[in-house]
């Protein structure tokens, strides 16, 4: 059976979407933000995950190194449990859909909802100069959620303002053009849904930072390199290890929050764990055990896929094939409602 048809007459299943960018280090963030939120719920859904590479085009990359990351990222996702029996795994340029399907939903997107975005002006405000595609980088976004009439969006905490903005986009498309979209919804994880830097629990752990030592865990970062930056992780000069929302104690609830998405325990079982801690020092081996437990057999099972490319060439290949037969009908749709002739 195909995956995500079902058997005749049974009820659609959920359709998921989500996404990452191929650009900069993937960090513990990406993986308790997202990454085993996917693997953990790709059971009895329907799942399509993309490596974005579009995306990071927003900001300049190198040919050479963009080519790598992104074969290096579908090998981490399927190193980290996603099935390809179960999902369809797939890199975005390769379905051309995604591209064209931005084209036709930035016309019904007005330019304010996009200068609105966060990120978007967080971004901006940073670089000298701003490339168009930044600013269009969500309805791209929303073009890649709409074409698979996604129910469930499976994003961190910094992603639900695009998810949004993905669903007033379908909303006005389906009162211009007619039904043609299902609304998604962003699904965001009780643990982990915004892990913070270990050098400064009070900004985001972020990709684009992960090369700073001591800021980020790098999925792919040795044992040694880990243990350094969990013992340097910034806390107080308290030693109560409970989850607390005064941001003096921040680098320990992280730090916490990072051990509660790995085991999936509750607030309340997690602080049991650490009721016989002997302070922070206590607190960072622990910590790091987990992180190595989940991360170890990761970076191996990474190694051995990027070991055969023309293996992993050959899934992306069969995961854009699958994706396409969703996204080529639906962006039909939208060109025959806009009033585009379709060739003969
Ligand atoms: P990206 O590549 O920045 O991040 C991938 C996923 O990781 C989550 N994330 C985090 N979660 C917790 N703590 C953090 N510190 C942290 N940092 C990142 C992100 O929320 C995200 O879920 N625009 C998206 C990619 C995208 C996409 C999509 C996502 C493109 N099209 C369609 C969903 C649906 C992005 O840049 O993610």
């Amino acid at each position: 059976m195909a995956v995500g048809s079902g058997p005749p007459g049974a009820p659609r299943r959920p359709r998921v979407f989500s996404g990452i960018q191929p650009s900069g280090d993937v960090h513990l963030g990406n993986y308790l933000g997202a990454i085993k939120r996917w693997v953990d719920g790709q059971r009895d859904k329907e799942n399509y995950f993309c490596v974005v590479d579009l995306h990071s085009l927003t900001v300049p990359q190198d040919p050479e190194t963009l080519r790598r990351q992104t074969r290096s990222l579908a090998a981490l996702l399927l190193a980290a449990g996603l099935d390809p029996a179960q999902c369809t795994l797939f890199v975005q340029s390769h379905v051309t859909a995604h591209a064209e399907a931005c084209w036709l939903l930035n016309c019904v997107t007005p330019l304010g909802w996009l200068h609105r975005m966060t990120q978007y002006k967080d971004r901006a405000a940073r670089q000298e100069s701003v490339g168009a595609g930044l600013l269009d980088y969500p309805v791209l976004m929303a073009a890649d959620i709409l074409l698979y009439d996604t129910d469930e969006v499976p994003v961190g905490e910094d992603q639900q303002q695009h998810v949004e903005l993905a669903r007033d986009i379908a909303e006005r498309w389906n009162r211009l053009h007619g039904e043609t979209f299902v609304l998604p919804t962003a699904v965001i994880p009780t643990a982990g849904a915004r892990v913070m830097g270990l050098d400064d629990p009070t900004a985001k752990m972020s990709k684009s930072q992960a090369h700073v030592p001591g800021h980020a865990i790098r999925l792919l970062d040795d044992p040694d390199v880990i243990r350094r930056a969990v013992s340097r992780a910034v806390t107080d000069s308290g030693n109560e290890i409970r989850f607390s929302d005064d941001p003096a104690r921040a680098g320990v609830t992280n730090l916490l929050g990072i051990y509660q998405a790995i085991t999936d325990k509750s607030e309340r079982s997690v602080q049991a764990d650490f009721a016989d801690a002997r302070g922070y020092g206590d607190l960072k081996r622990r910590v790091t055990d987990v992180i190595l437990g989940v991360l170890a057999p990761i970076r191996e099972r990474h190694a051995e896929l990027m070991a055969d490319p023309a293996e992993l060439d050959r899934l992306l290949a069969r995961g854009a094939e699958r994706a396409r037969a969703v996204a080529g009908p639906k962006l039909a749709e939208m060109k025959q409602r806009m009033g585009l002739i379709l060739p003969a």
